[in-house]
């Protein structure tokens, strides 16, 4: 029997707010680019590595709950927009970002996500801006790793990189010894894992039939290992442990039944 680990939200309990002007809410695929691309557009590299992190988080949507895939892919598209000249305060983009969305009344996961996106909270020390990125309630959950491990796998022009490469091309352009590269390196360990579980649950997944995929897709159970659990169904448990699926992972998440009523 898989044993109890931990939990994380599925869903969002808040309701979706259109921006006026635009067709879709922020925490959608299509709200979320229309946003970025009215901020980024006109800022060459920083919106082709946003286009394409958004790309990479979509590919990455198995390694979350059906009910998340949306957000995640939102996040992606935003999680840089505190760039934008029109959105730049306090010169820390997680956090200029994240205010942004709170003025455009953007549901509080969508905030959350941008204002901790990649380790923000490693650079936000280093600023002595510890207290800020706090205010915003991190969720640990697999959307905030697979947002870790799109932006993580996507260079700044928009380049597919490996982690490490990535990691290091980063390093290379900071000063050793800056706020910069002091902060990547400590908060190196931290993305390492978020990629690494985001993997391993897409890994896991993919080895699955699309026809089976849909099936738990539907049940709400996530993730797929407390399906098998659930179903007694120990052939797929096995398929699952073997493609790389966490057993600790999930354990202690609600039955679908408990969710019920917290989807967007
Ligand atoms: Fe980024």
């Amino acid at each position: 029997m898989i044993k109890i680990a931990r939990s994380w939200p599925v869903g969002s309990p808040l309701a979706s707010n259109t921006v006026p002007g635009m067709r879709s809410a922020l925490d959608t695929p299509q709200g979320a680019a229309e946003l970025a691309e009215s901020l980024l557009s006109q800022l060459g590299n920083r919106w082709l590595h946003t286009q394409a992190v958004a790309a990479r988080a979509q590919e990455a949507a198995a390694a979350v709950p059906q009910a998340d895939r949306d957000l995640l892919v939102a996040a992606a598209w935003l999680h840089d927009i505190g760039y934008a000249p029109e959105v730049r305060d306090t010169g820390f983009h997680p956090l200029d970002g994240a205010r942004h969305l709170e003025r455009l009344g953007a549901p509080a996961r969508l905030v959350r996500l941008v204002a901790h996106h990649s380790g923000a909270a490693y650079d936000a020390e280093q600023r002595g801006l510890s207290a800020e990125p706090a205010v915003h309630e991190r969720e640990d959950s697999p959307v905030l790793d697979a947002l870790i491990f799109a932006d993580m796998t996507t260079g700044p022009a928009g380049q597919s990189f490996d982690f490490g490469v990535r990691i290091d091309e980063f390093l290379v352009r900071c000063e050793p010894g800056s706020e910069a590269h002091t902060a990547i390196s400590k908060a190196r360990p931290y993305l390492g894992a978020a990629v690494d579980r985001t993997q391993r649950r897409i890994a896991a997944v993919t080895s699955l039939p699309p026809s089976q995929r849909a099936v738990i897709d539907g049940s709400g159970w996530w993730p797929p290992t407390l399906f098998a659990v659930e179903h007694q169904d120990a052939e797929l448990l096995a398929r699952l442990l073997d493609a790389g699926a966490d057993p600790d992972e999930g354990n202690g998440a609600p039955p679908p039944d408990a969710r019920a009523g917290h989807g967007r």
